[in-house]
């Protein structure tokens, strides 16, 4: 998604998009216990901290703000924790 299109994202939009999210997850963590993965656990954790920090982020801070986080979150759990299952799937 192209930044300007990041810093004028309503609530709703931001709702909408972390809903995408959890599917995201759900999906993610039964294919990696569907393949018996040692990792699945690991997914499971990092997705819990992510949904305990976006809900109080949300809460208590701007959508701008909460899309700070998220983009952080999201590239860091990208290159390190879902890089670790690469070639599992
Ligand atoms: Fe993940």
């Amino acid at each position: 998604m192209h930044d300007f299109e990041l810093r004028n994202l309503s609530y709703k939009e931001l709702h909408e998009m972390l809903t995408q999210f959890e599917s995201h997850f759900a999906v993610e963590e039964l294919l990696l216990q569907q393949k018996g993965s040692s990792l699945v656990q690991n997914q499971i954790e990092a997705h819990e901290i992510y949904n305990s920090a976006v809900m109080r982020l949300i809460t208590k801070n701007s959508v701008e703000e909460t899309l700070l986080y998220l983009v952080a979150w999201w590239t860091d759990h990208i290159l390190i924790d879902d890089m670790k299952y690469k070639g599992e799937l």
